[in-house]
């Protein structure tokens, strides 16, 4: 079978084979006029998809963007028209050393882009060996490592580093950056901030939506405005806690029950596979991460309970160094809804919630992480030291 080559087209999605593979989707936004822009696309495994996203924002000779996506030609359409208008690309920040999803689309990236200095976070590593940058595909002539080389346009940002935490295979690390002229925080994975509303992005598909908007596998993918709001819900629910307290992974014989029914028998529907079974009640674990009709901010559910267990002071020192940024006013971030109003109050009450006994608490949902946090410090693959 020959497979469509067009605008959405990528083809180095078997290097991390993630949905929707080799067809993204490339939604634009303007996040604050003439000055911010976002570009999204959808990355996950088996349909438990969410959005992703790289920043684009105006600086004094050009563009800059962060958390690089994969250049689809919708993607690099999009760009050039934003040159046009505010001049070349001149930078690009990947300002992560362990998100993998945001560092895969970089070397292609930089590629499309050759006269763009390129910033990385130090501690760049790839798994299972660690390989130089080039061996990445990341061209180390115009490369430079963020704080080692200086930071970019430190007239117009303020860098700061969250890490490094000691990973065993690796690092995790993110640099910050404080925009000055527009008042707004950019990060990648650390702080987010959660909307009970299916992102823009679904309506050009909502298929992950509706596949887990159902109770089983035989159930057909029926589209509505309740059943995309129920899968994005979910979806929440995956990405926050992997496997959250009100779901339940049924018996193979279960699965293989309800699969291969009429109508289900579609790459579509995966064949009505669907090995998941949620309690009646799979609403309250929403509670802890989302509120009703606004969003919820706070420290990324998943690196909450997977990185920072043995690194709270890692993690308040960098919120306090934030405390700097007087009249801040949005919070930018890899994933979920931006911009969302954040002002040092709101990093207050993040810090305060990290040194109350909440953030202790072994929650229900967290079971799942918890335990593999436990399992891999009892194998050491999680070291005992945090330093490097
Ligand atoms: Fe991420």
């Amino acid at each position: 079978m020959k497979t469509e080559i067009n605008n959405k087209t990528w083809k180095w999605w078997p290097l991390f084979p993630l949905y929707p593979y080799g067809q993204k989707k490339t939604v634009f936004n303007e996040l604050l006029e003439n000055q911010i822009w976002s570009l999204e696309q959808i990355q996950g495994l088996y349909y438990v998809a969410v959005p992703i996203r790289m920043t684009i924002i105006k600086v004094s000779d050009g563009l800059m963007l962060i958390n690089p996506l994969p250049p689809t030609t919708e993607l690099i359409e999009e760009i050039k028209k934003l040159t046009l208008i505010h001049g070349r690309v001149k930078t690009i920040v990947l300002p992560t050393a362990s998100g993998l999803e945001h560092k895969i689309g970089l070397p292609a990236l930089a590629r499309v882009f050759k006269e763009a200095d390129i910033w990385v976070c130090p501690g760049q590593w790839s798994f299972p060996i660690n390989l130089p940058l080039d061996f990445i595909g990341i061209p180390s002539k115009r490369t430079k490592v963020l704080f080692e080389d200086g930071t970019p346009y430190s007239d117009e940002f303020v860098w700061n580093s969250l890490g490094p935490i000691n990973l065993g295979l690796g690092r995790f690390q993110e640099i910050s950056c404080f925009h000055k002229p527009t008042l707004t925080l950019h990060v990648t994975d650390a702080i987010v901030g959660i909307d009970r509303n299916p992102p823009r992005i679904f309506d050009y598909d909502p298929t992950p939506l509706l596949f887990h908007s159902r109770e089983s596998g035989d159930e057909s993918l029926l589209d509505s405005p309740e059943a995309r709001k129920k899968g994005w819900l979910r979806l929440i629910l995956f990405s926050s806690y992997l496997k959250p307290a009100k779901l339940k992974i049924p018996s193979i014989k279960e699965i293989v029950k309800n699969s291969f029914k009429k109508d289900l028998r579609n790459q579509k529907s995966h064949f009505g596979i669907f090995p998941f079974l949620w309690a009646d009640d799979w609403e309250d674990s929403l509670s802890e991460i989302t509120i009703e009709e606004n969003v919820k901010i706070q420290i990324a559910p998943v690196l909450k309970k997977l990185i920072f267990p043995r690194s709270k002071e890692i993690l308040i020192n960098w919120l306090m160094a934030l405390k700097e940024f007087k009249n801040m006013k949005y919070l930018i971030s890899a994933h979920y809804s931006a911009p969302v109003n954040f002002t040092i109050e709101d990093v207050s009450q993040l810090i305060d919630f990290i040194n109350s006994d909440n953030w202790e608490t072994d929650d229900a949902n967290s079971k799942f992480l918890i335990n593999l946090y436990k399992k891999l410090y009892d194998l050491k693959i999680i070291p005992n030291n945090l330093e490097l």
